[in-house]
């Protein structure tokens, strides 16, 4: 998708569609405004009819009104004059650029900008526009062989109309196309069969963006170089697939060469039965999903280059399948990690952790400013949050309250957890110096637990992303590219203060 900023009156925009908002009551926005004022009162007269009754992400089409350049006029609602909030102004987009992407529209000029949200800029309202519209027309039919008739989008091209703010409005549609971006490499990956998205696709994937930008370097651990550095954990949780597990590291430079790196870790399970503790069969092609933390880590490390962020940025993805082998790890199997401590796997299942901590045993090496890892580690997160929030815990109050603001920021939040002492009871172990799994209380917490024990070193947060990473069942299963959003906002964060 094509984005820009344009300049000039809303009623004298060519283009196949010009989107403007109209308020509860049939009160209307300015620009609003201005297209019926130039055609005779075409939008007023379409609402006293009474079909738009202006609630956010509510659309009505005008077409081709008299004294407009305008092929079609989208109205979209925005609630209650005065009282548009953060949520209410991303509904508003996505309503109306889901209408965009079933009409036959290959550009839009979208006026929508000028809306007031509270305590937002235009770059803000910018990027959550660029996000938006690439949300919308996001399609996954690389799998379909008729791509024709499930219909592909037309729009190509978005243009946000804007008064003496075009740079701000320009700066935030930049990172906004560089979120949606990441978001798009997320979704592919995640969204992606466990035949085909396996460990070494989602290597060469990571390598494919070394070639594709120049301020990133790409290096692929294999098995054998695993053995070596002792990631008896990770190694352990890959004897039981055929297909061999790899350590991705992506890294990119972008800042002075003495900044320390943020380090991101993802899960990269390309596809999790459970093993030997093996999952019920209802629903275990979700498990196809539970790589969507390292995806989310490449997409991030794309939007970061789109960006050219002047930051240093690291992404590790400890990637491997977990299945059901005469070599799988089987309960009571005793390995030992990196870091040299000793762990009982009383369940195969709780295999996440396993990678993750010799991943992060393995970051100590970039000299991190801060690690955050994302993983879609517990189905206990997703009793407890749903599919609205991120599970967030970790050792350091203020990281975590930066990825929090983030979360807000962007709309793609986390709420935190508490990683207290006493929770680290339950994973005592008679035979090993920590046990995998910590019982049924609690879940989200003892994974976090588990993970801490590898994090001592340096300022960590873990992101449950289990409820937040793909959408179940219905029309629109599939992944959701969270949480690029609010990472890539948490690094913007980090420039722009
Ligand atoms: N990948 C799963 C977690 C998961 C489950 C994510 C459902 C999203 C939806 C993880 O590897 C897992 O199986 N965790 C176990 C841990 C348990 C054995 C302690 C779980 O949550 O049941
Ligand atoms: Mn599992
Ligand atoms: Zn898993």
């Amino acid at each position: 998708m094509d984005f820009s900023v344009k300049k000039g009156s809303p009623e004298t925009q060519k283009s196949a569609c010009l989107i403007v908002g109209v308020f509860e009551k049939n009160k209307l926005s300015p620009a609003a405004k201005a297209v019926d004022a130039a055609s005779n009162g075409a939008i007023g007269a379409l609402l006293k009819q009474g079909d738009l009754k202006g609630k956010p992400g509510q659309t009505l089409w005008l077409h081709a009104p008299a004294g407009t350049q305008a092929q079609r006029v989208l109205l979209a609602g925005c609630g209650k004059e005065g009282e548009l909030s953060e949520a209410d102004y991303r509904k508003v987009l996505l309503g109306a650029f889901m209408s965009v992407k079933s009409s036959a529209a290959k550009d839009a000029v979208c006026c929508l900008t000028e809306l007031e949200v509270a305590g937002r800029d235009a770059a803000w309202k910018a990027r959550q526009t660029a996000v938006a519209a690439a949300a919308a027309v996001y399609t996954f039919d690389q799998l379909k062989s008729d791509k024709e008739r499930n219909g592909r989008p037309a729009l190509k091209k978005v243009q946000l109309l804007a008064g003496d703010n075009g740079k701000e409005i320009e700066r935030g549609l930049r990172e906004g196309a560089a979120i949606g971006a990441g978001m798009d490499l997320t979704k592919d990956l995640g969204n992606l069969p466990g035949n085909i998205c396996t460990p070494t696709y989602l290597a060469e994937q990571a390598s494919a963006l070394g070639e594709q930008y120049k301020e990133i370097t790409v290096d692929v651990l294999d098995e054998k170089e695993m053995q070596k550095l002792g990631m008896g954990a990770l190694l352990s949780v890959s004897t039981g697939s055929r297909q061999p597990a790899k350590l991705i590291t992506v890294e990119y430079h972008g800042g002075k060469k003495k900044d320390k790196p943020v380090v991101l870790v993802g899960k990269g399970l390309t596809f999790d039965s459970g093993g030997i503790s093996i999952k019920p069969g209802a629903g275990m092609d979700e498990m196809k999903f539970d790589m969507c933390g390292g995806a989310s880590v490449l997409g991030t490390m794309k939007a970061v280059a789109e960006c050219k962020l002047p930051l240093n940025v690291v992404g590790i993805v400890p990637s491997s399948e977990n299945l059901p082998d005469g070599a799988a790890n089987k309960p009571g199997d005793i390995v030992t990690s990196m870091a040299g401590l000793t762990i009982e796997i009383l369940n195969t299942d709780a295999e996440g952790r396993l990678i993750l901590c010799d991943a992060l045993t393995y970051a100590k090496k970039f000299d991190p400013a801060v690690v955050v890892d994302v993983a879609t580690l517990t189905g206990a997160c997703v009793i407890a949050l749903g599919k609205h929030a991120a599970g967030l815990l970790g050792n350091d109050e203020a990281l975590i309250q930066g990825l929090l603001a983030a979360g807000q920021t962007s709309g793609d939040r986390a709420w935190q957890l508490p990683l207290w002492d006493e929770y680290q009871e339950q994973l005592k172990s008679p035979f090993a110096d920590l046990a995998n799994i910590g019982g049924r209380e609690a879940g989200t917490i003892t994974a976090a637990c588990f993970l801490s024990r590898f994090t001592k070193e340096f300022r960590w947060a873990h992101l449950d992303i289990a409820g937040t990473a793909w959408v179940s069942g219905g029309d629109n299963k599939g992944a959701t590219g969270r949480p690029v959003p609010l990472l890539m906002q948490y690094l913007l964060d980090q420039v722009q203060g």
